[in-house]
């Protein structure tokens, strides 16, 4: 059967930033009967569409929420075999990532993954960091409220003045340092709930929600999720240019 192709108009205004809380691996492998590991494998399968869509679409920075701090309270064998994806997803793309012209970055904790991981996480940004077709930030033991935590301790460490604080220090002292806030925050499989994701950076991103499982969320649910953003008004606390 010929795939279908829905033929229709990327908007001008694609988000520079798209930033994705890939929900509904456990509940897509639950409705057919697999384990919930076979949901992250095909989670991950699904990522490298969304890749290609972002490059294809214009999006110069997308952000993926892979592994939360909390997520450590799943069972033992959930959080092992995760761990092992992302090893495995890194050895076996980074060549092609890197050849394609995406940039990698890693926001969250290293120190708690296993030595070998860290490595390999922190070779991936290396050997890409000349790259700038597409950033790809990786939030793998990332926590929102941890990485406000993480950025106070170093503020004090480095004995900043109450009085120099401002927006943009703090911006700084994040793990998201140097990258753009997001434009728009997707989340799959229906949850209207921010799980401690990007709480900072996010303040003024437009949500968009879909009950879409994440491995079902292809180039035509993404380009979706562009169109609904390239039609909002965003008012920043101001008034809409129309009314003016
Ligand atoms: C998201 O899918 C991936 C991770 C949190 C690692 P889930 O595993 O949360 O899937 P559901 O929410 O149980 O369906
Ligand atoms: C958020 O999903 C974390 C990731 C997608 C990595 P969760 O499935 O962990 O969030 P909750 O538990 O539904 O809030
Ligand atoms: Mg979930």
């Amino acid at each position: 059967m010929m795939a279908k192709t829905i033929s229709v108009t990327i908007p001008k205004n694609v988000p520079n930033h798209i930033a994705i809380i890939m929900d509904g691996n456990g509940r897509w492998a639950k409705k057919r009967g697999l384990p919930r590991l076979a949901g992250h494998r095909a989670g991950t399968e699904n990522l490298r569409r969304v890749i290609r869509a972002c490059v294809e679409f214009g999006v110069k920075f997308l952000t993926i929420y892979a592994f939360s701090t909390e997520n450590w309270g799943r069972p033992t064998e959930e959080v092992e075999g995760l761990m092992h994806i992302l090893e495995e997803v890194i050895d076996k793309e980074i060549h092609e990532l890197k050849q394609e012209g995406v940039q990698l970055r890693h926001i969250g904790r290293l120190e708690q993954l296993n030595p070998q991981l860290r490595e390999k996480v922190l070779r991936s940004v290396e050997i890409t960091k000349d790259n700038d077709r597409l950033t790809l930030c990786i939030a793998w033991n990332y926590g929102g409220r941890d990485e406000i935590v993480c950025a106070i301790r170093k503020m004090i460490e480095d004995g900043v003045q109450p009085k120099d604080i401002n927006d943009d220090m703090v911006s700084n002292y994040l793990f998201t340092a140097g990258l753009p806030d997001p434009d728009m925050v997707i989340r799959t499989s229906g949850e209207m709930r921010i799980s401690n994701f990007l709480i900072w950076q996010a303040s003024y991103a437009e949500w968009y929600v879909t009950n879409t499982l994440w491995p079902d969320f292809d180039r035509e649910e993404l380009l979706k999720a562009i169109i609904s953003f390239s039609e909002r008004d965003r008012r920043y606390g101001r008034l809409s240019n129309c009314n003016e």
